[in-house]
């Protein structure tokens, strides 16, 4: 079967570099795009590059939006380090990005590839928003976007909020009303869908160059995420939005409605989505029903899928 045609847009950031790897290996990656987010728009443009010459992966590279659209950046994410990748030693790239920029690239890659591209949003949903309203064909074209983002439990950066819908709450919003098909992993599913100690062992040891890159990347976030939210795993949310094109067994969904909370005091960039198995509208006088727009995950085979991602690096020199 012909792999799934994707385009990955990121803000590298350690779980946005493994996403990256297993969609270059695993599916069909026909570009990159970067935004704001876990750190400024320039380093994790340069991170996103670092991350291709580190593995050989020739797709390119187009850098997008530097700031939300309707309110300030809420600024760097301490987890991923100054730099916004640390951890390794990684070279810095020669590659610059290429002069198209993220948004038109999004637009020129789904006309492109029209009815079979898969927009993957891993960061914030800036390019992803500004896209859609430069080009509201978007809608017709794309075959699915696929979400890192939100939660149907608690939130990260605040109590209900998750990181990627909370730095642009707007962006988030345009793309769950856009009525393009929607999957969308949050933090329910990838907190527990992650690298343990034991995997990192196993790709240190390996000894071979990317294995032992990311391996390192891994020790570094995974100590952030023990110290900041008791995780004893490196977790890879972002790589959960990628897999399912590659093994569909591996992340269960619900198809319901999710909606962006873009306003109260606690409850602003919460992903609302309705659990509520409603049979009917009329005779529960239930509030708030809104039709189906979303895949959301519930569950996940999370030791199978992380194997699969550690093969999967593992196949890099
Ligand atoms: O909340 C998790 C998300 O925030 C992931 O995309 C991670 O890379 C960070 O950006
Ligand atoms: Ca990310």
């Amino acid at each position: 079967m012909a792999k799934t045609k994707i385009l990955i847009d990121c803000d590298p950031g350690h779980d946005d570099a493994v996403a990256i790897l297993f969609a270059a290996r695993r599916l069909d990656l026909v570009g990159v795009t970067t935004v704001h987010g876990n750190n400024t728009l320039e380093n994790t443009t340069r991170n996103g590059l670092a991350v291709l010459e580190l593995a050989g992966i020739d797709v390119p590279l187009a850098a997008g939006c530097d700031e939300p659209l309707a309110q300030r950046s809420v600024g760097i994410a301490a987890m991923h380090g100054k730099s916004g990748l640390d951890g390794a030693d990684i070279k810095p790239p020669k590659r610059r990005p290429i002069d198209t920029h993220a948004v038109d690239f999004i637009i020129a890659m789904a006309e492109k590839h029209k009815g079979e591209l898969v927009v993957a949003t891993i960061g914030p949903e800036t390019n992803i928003a500004m896209a859609l309203r430069r080009e509201p064909r978007l809608k017709q074209w794309i075959r699915e976007i696929t979400v890192m983002g939100g939660s149907i439990t608690t939130g990260n950066v605040t109590p209900v909020a998750e990181f990627n819908i909370f730095c642009d709450p707007e962006a988030a919003w345009a793309v769950f009303e856009s009525g393009i098909p929607l999957r969308m992993v949050g933090l329910n599913v990838t907190r527990r869908t992650g690298f343990d100690q034991g995997d990192i062992d196993r790709m240190k040891a390996s000894g071979k160059k990317v294995a032992t890159v990311i391996a390192d990347l891994m020790a570094f976030y995974l100590e952030r995420q023990r110290t900041g939210y008791g995780l004893n795993v490196a977790p890879m949310h972002d790589v959960c939005a990628v897999v399912p094109y590659f093994d569909a067994s591996l992340i269960e969904y619900l198809h319901t409605s999710a909606h962006i909370e873009l306003t109260g005091t606690y409850s602003r960039g919460m992903t609302v989505c309705d659990q509520r198995n409603l049979k009917s509208v009329a005779a529960t006088n239930m509030r708030n029903a809104t039709p189906a727009n979303c895949l959301v995950a519930v569950d996940a085979k999370s030791r199978a899928l992380i194997d699969l991602v550690i093969g999967t690096i593992l196949e890099y020199a």
